[in-house]
């Protein structure tokens, strides 16, 4: 049964066609380039569409194809799925109208299985859904982003990453310091806490040393992982130095999430579907486009550009829409002709 098919090809929708669409419009508001309407409602809906509809489902669906033990009820799978779904679009449209509490009560709902799911695996997974439980009923984005998604990552990054890098596995007494620490920088708000916490991690996972043997993948999902790491490193600085919160909260969202959620997929889903992924050329293709339009989108923040920023946003819009398609080409039972315009570099 392939439980990931529904998550991850809703969380493309989301992401591409609702999310990363709106915040490319938003960005062509604020450049001038169309006028600006209903940003507000914009603003809710393209948070919800990237936050909940494409991290949060997303991980739901590659978590509970991955940890997921027998015991595991299979209505809950279902029930899951389509809770956080209809949570999404309610929470998406409560600026129109729709009451806040609707979308809240069935995103806590939907996340109560991960708990369930995580409760085996320790503290970075359970604190990470505990987190997410928090988001959802505060409204937190940022929770979700820094709390729930980093968690995450941050967790079955240290059980993955190690072989994926060729490098030996983060050092015993540097597991539980970095969780403590992370919890602790988000409950006290200090993200000097969080600096270090992401430092330890990625001195522990010697994410940027030389691997210690040539990668068995065709194409190369490392650059992945140092990229989002080094994004990772940024983000936490920026909000050291108490930078934009949109840019801090961009910069790890797009940066550190999307980068690595992007290359994690290319690796598992292929592995999911015990399939090769469509075109190994593509991967290195999606990687320069989300690092060019990131860097451009974020500089040109920071510098306070905003032509330039909405260029980048779209380069980001296009790099995700190639994932996007990339993905969904290789969850497809049959290949699918009509895309074979798309590079099919096999290299
Ligand atoms: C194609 C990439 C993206 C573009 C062009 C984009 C654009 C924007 C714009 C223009 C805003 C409103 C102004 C601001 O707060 O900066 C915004 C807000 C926001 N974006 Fe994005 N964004 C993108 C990707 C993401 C991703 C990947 C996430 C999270 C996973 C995200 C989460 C948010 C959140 C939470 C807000 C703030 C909502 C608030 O103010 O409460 N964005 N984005």
């Amino acid at each position: 049964m392939k439980v990931h098919r529904p998550y991850v090809k809703t969380s493309l929708v989301f992401l591409t066609i609702f999310g990363s669409l709106i915040g490319a419009m938003m960005l062509a508001q604020l450049a001038g380039w169309i006028p600006s309407r209903a940003w507000e409602a914009h603003r809710v809906a393209h948070a919800s569409f990237q936050v909940y509809g494409f991290v949060v489902l997303f991980i739901q669906g590659i978590a509970l194809a991955m940890l997921r033990t027998p015991r595991f009820p299979k209505w809950l799978i279902a029930l899951t799925f389509v809770l956080t779904a209809l949570g999404v679009l309610l929470a998406a449209f409560a600026s129109l109208g729709v009451p806040v509490w609707a979308g809240r009560a069935l995103l806590a709902l939907g996340s109560l299985p991960l708990l369930l799911l995580s409760w085996p695996y320790g503290i970075y997974l359970v604190s990470a859904t505990l987190w997410l439980l928090a988001a959802v009923l505060t409204g937190s984005y940022d929770f979700t982003l820094w709390g729930f998604a980093t968690l995450f990552v941050l967790g079955l990054g240290q059980r993955m990453h190690p072989a994926l890098l060729a490098q030996p596995a983060v050092p015993r007494w540097a597991r539980p310091t970095i969780v403590i620490l992370w919890n602790l920088g988000l409950l006290t708000d200090l993200p000097a806490l969080l600096l270090l916490a992401a430092a330890l991690h990625c001195a522990g996972l010697r994410v940027f040393r030389v691997s210690l043997r040539p990668a068995r993948l065709a194409w190369d999902l490392r650059a992945y992982l140092r990229a989002s790491y080094a994004w990772l490193l940024v983000a936490c600085l920026l909000a050291v130095l108490q930078a934009p919160p949109s840019l801090t909260r961009h910069t790890l969202a797009s940066g550190f999430l999307l980068t690595m959620m992007a290359g994690m997929a290319l690796r598992i889903v292929p592995a999911l579907e015990k399939r090769a992924i469509i075109a190994p050329g593509r991967p290195a293709l999606i990687l320069a486009g989300l690092q060019v339009g990131a860097v451009t989108r974020l500089g040109a923040q920071a510098a306070g550009q905003p032509a330039l920023t909405a260029l980048g946003g779209l380069v980001q819009l296009l790099s995700l829409a190639f994932f996007a398609v990339t993905l969904w080409q290789t969850m497809q039972p049959k290949p699918l002709t009509w895309i074979n315009f798309l590079p099919q570099t096999g290299c």
